[in-house]
């Protein structure tokens, strides 16, 4: 007010352009402040990440958590385990147990590895506790959209700063899941293979905003504990499920319009293509529920006819009929037994 009295227009002026200067370096200051800091903590984890002493958090105990837990615990990484349910936990650590006694008995493991293996796995309930110290947060929750979101904000809230947050999804956009947070740039997909000890392939996901210094942190993980990493950026299905789903659907398609039958179908793409197992066995395998959720996707991202899901495989999911989890889909399944049975309905 004083200067406004005495001061001649332009020196006021020069002082107001002053002023707004001064408030946006200051700004910008605050800015560089904040990144340097996030930076710096990014880099003491990715560092502790690279050199096994980072904590890895798995959360969802089931196949696949507990086949990534397993994975990193054997690598020598400390792991928690997380998960709503109490008794899925202690079901997931048997497994892990199992899995592990039978690297045992083929010798790629000794009994001390295998023991030491399992003391690097904790499990917990508590979400927010678990994550509060870990360097790399690994999602393998159900394949539910919302599901994952509400974990991820979760997630965001309580790990520390520079931690990686990573989901194990096969089909929904990391980019998705990646702006629920408060750090998109620091969220990727790490889609392991089921079965996760025997499969050698991590596909690595580009959301839009991950940075390029969180995929190389990534690629080199997995390699470190003893994966093949491949990158794909963040489309509909990925790379893998975008190639294998229509090949699936394509068998359930064949064997609903009568062209051959269950087990010549299976036999036709294990012995002329080489492929382990035949599609209508692995559909059964990865679950009949996750193979339509997957081309669900597919089909609604792309709007292309030619990922609809083929209407035996929908009925199939409607009668509770999910492969090998529920006990029956193309094939019947008897605890205990190895031997493939074709399912009644298609005999
Ligand atoms: N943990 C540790 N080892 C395991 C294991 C597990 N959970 N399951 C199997 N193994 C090991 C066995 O010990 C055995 O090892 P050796 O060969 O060294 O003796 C080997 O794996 C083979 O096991 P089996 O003899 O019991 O059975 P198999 O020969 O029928 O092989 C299989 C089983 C590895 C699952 C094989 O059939 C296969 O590769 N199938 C295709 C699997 C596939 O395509 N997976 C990807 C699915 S898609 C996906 O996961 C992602 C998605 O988004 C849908």
């Amino acid at each position: 007010m004083i200067f406004t009295c005495s001061l001649p227009a332009w020196i006021l002026l020069a002082l107001m352009h002053l002023n707004n200067l001064i408030s946006t370096i200051q700004s910008n200051l605050n800015f560089f402040e904040a990144m340097s800091m996030k930076t710096n903590e990014a880099v003491v984890n990715a560092a502790g990440l690279l050199a096994g002493t980072g904590l890895v958090a798995v959360i969802g105990a089931g196949q696949m958590g507990n086949g990534i837990a397993h994975v990193f615990a054997q690598t020598g990484y400390r792991v928690v385990l997380i998960d709503v349910n109490a008794e899925q936990l202690e079901k997931a650590v048997t497994t892990i147990t199992k899995n592990l006694d039978r690297q045992v008995a083929k010798g790629t493991l000794t009994e001390e590895q295998k023991l030491a293996a399992i003391a690097n796995i904790q499990i917990s309930t508590n979400l927010a506790e678990a994550v509060a110290q870990a360097s790399l947060v690994i999602e393998a929750a159900t394949e539910n959209v919302d599901l994952k979101l509400k974990i991820f904000k979760q997630i965001d809230e309580a790990a520390p700063e520079g931690c990686v947050l990573a989901s194990n999804t096969s089909s929904i956009s990391i980019t998705k899941i990646a702006a629920i947070t408060s750090r998109p740039s620091m969220v990727i997909g790490m889609h392991f293979m089921n079965p996760v000890p025997v499969m050698k392939l991590v596909e690595v996901i580009n959301g839009y905003a991950t940075s390029k210094e969180v995929s190389q942190l990534i690629v080199a993980l997995s390699k470190k504990i003893g994966k093949v990493p491949s990158e794909a950026n963040d489309y509909p299905g990925f790379v893998a499920n975008r190639i294998l789903m229509p090949m699936i659907n394509e068998a359930i398609c064949s064997l609903h319009e009568g062209v051959a039958g269950v087990e010549s179908i299976d036999t036709i793409m294990k012995l002329g293509m080489a492929h382990p197992m035949g599609p209508l066995q692995l559909a059964d395998f990865i679950g009949l529920d996750t193979c339509l959720s997957i081309l669900r996707v597919l089909h609604e991202g792309f709007g292309n006819p030619k990922y609809a899901p083929s209407p035996l495989l929908v009925n199939m999911v409607m009668a509770g009929k999910l492969g090998v989890k529920s006990g029956e889909g193309f094939y019947k399944y008897t605890a205990g037994s190895k031997e493939l049975v074709v399912s009644d309905s298609f005999l």
